[in-house]
């Protein structure tokens, strides 16, 4: 088999965290690079000992004979990078969210419906580690019925609004939930065949001015209640302004027979109760299990995974994502995470943003599979 020539855009940023999973797949290699930052592009092709380096995104295109383009440059540009891969029959892998509005989001939906090539949207919190072995034991049957879900995207970045621009418009320059996909994620695998149909949005209010003293146009926090199609509920909280550490990566999960409560400090355990495994003790009371206790049902590939993996980012889900989309492709099966599931991930937060204007109404969530 010929190997996938892959072209990056974004390389300086976000796009270099995907060289090392390409170039040791055994069917694909990185054949292009581009980046507006013409001193970071330099770099990086001499580092890569690529000869296909681009400052202009359209140039690449036309100019390599790429299968795939990982779009990785701000939220902005991803709609309208991905379009142009696609026309082109160029498969394309896109950095989350996919879209920064309901419009071009069904712009997308067509170009992708069109093409020859696929979408993906390279959604990594869904390969966290935990968040794996959740999904696996709930494929195990050990929730008994999932019904609710919380998950937090609590990431203080100020600082880093000051030094990467796009995130002062499109992150915390716009009210509601605009980064809802490293929780929605992870919650629509574990509830299955389900997408949220309405939401609701409400906010903290604003307490922070960026340096120019103006206030973020979003609230500190905001909350999005979502129901779905199948009568689950989710409620999830965004937060990028509010001084405080880190808690990226919570989440909870109820069902009839089980429940899980990940861990929201460093130092906190991921644990798990279980129906089946416990009976209350004299007192009537249930007690958590570490989750490590079931690390069996982990998916085959977090069971021994080789040092590459945990060197990549975001604990080895960005290694461990780019690899499963990879197999994907180069056996000519459709991607994990597909247009639709990018829209299921990404339309409830563009949808929240109309509910927060709106005194927090509840709004319909389109389905991008009834877009014609
Ligand atoms: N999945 C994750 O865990 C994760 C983590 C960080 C960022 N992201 C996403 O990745 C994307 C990039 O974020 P980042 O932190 O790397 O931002 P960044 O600003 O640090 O880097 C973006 C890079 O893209 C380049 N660029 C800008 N416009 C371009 C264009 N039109 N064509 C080619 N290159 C261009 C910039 O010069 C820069 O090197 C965002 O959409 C963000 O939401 C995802």
């Amino acid at each position: 088999m010929s190997e996938l020539a892959v072209g990056i855009a974004g390389i300086g940023g976000r796009g270099g965290s995907f060289t090392a999973p390409i170039e040791s797949h055994p069917a694909a290699r990185v054949h292009a690079i581009c980046d507006t930052d013409t001193d970071a592009l330099a770099t990086t092709a001499d580092t890569l000992n690529v000869d296909h380096a681009y400052p202009a995104y359209e140039s690449m295109l036309e100019e390599t004979d790429l299968d795939v383009v990982v779009v990785a440059t701000p939220m902005p540009f991803h709609v309208p990078q991905s379009i142009a891969a696609l026309e082109r029959d160029v498969h394309v892998i896109s950095e989350v969210p996919a879209g920064v509005s309901i419009e071009e989001c069904r712009d997308l939906v067509a170009a992708a419906t069109a093409s020859a090539a696929t979408y993906a949207m390279a959604e990594n919190y869904v390969y966290h580690r935990p968040n794996q072995l959740v999904t696996a034991l709930v494929a195990e049957g050990f929730f008994g019925e999932v019904y609710y879900a919380e998950a937090e995207y609590i990431h203080e970045l100020k600082r880093l609004n000051e030094r990467t621009r796009w995130r002062r418009t499109w992150q915390t320059g716009v009210d509601g939930n605009t980064y809802p996909t490293h929780s929605l994620g992870p919650v629509l695998e574990w509830f299955g065949d389900d997408r949220i149909e309405r939401v609701t949005c409400a906010g903290s209010g604003h307490h922070y001015q960026d340096p120019r003293d103006d206030t973020y146009e979003q609230q500190d926090t905001t909350v999005l209640l979502g129901e779905t199609e199948h009568d689950r509920l989710v409620k999830l909280r965004l937060d990028m302004l509010s001084e405080r550490p880190h808690a990226a990566n919570n989440y909870q999960l109820q069902g009839s027979a089980g429940a899980y409560e990940s861990a929201r400090a460093a130092d906190d355990r991921n644990t798990v109760w279980f129906e089946a495994f416990e009976a209350a003790d004299s007192s009537g009371e249930y007690s958590w299990r570490d989750i490590e206790e079931f690390t069996e049902y982990l998916p085959e590939p977090w069971q021994n995974p080789p040092k590459a993996v945990w060197e990549a980012g975001h604990g080895g889900s960005d290694f461990l994502m780019m690899t499963d989309y990879l197999d994907a492709i180069a056996a000519g099966d459709p991607p994990p995470i597909g247009i639709h599931e990018a829209m299921d991930m990404t339309l409830p937060g563009l949808v929240s943003q109309m509910s927060i204007a709106d005194g927090a109404a509840w709004h319909a969530v389109p389905d991008s599979r009834e877009w014609g």
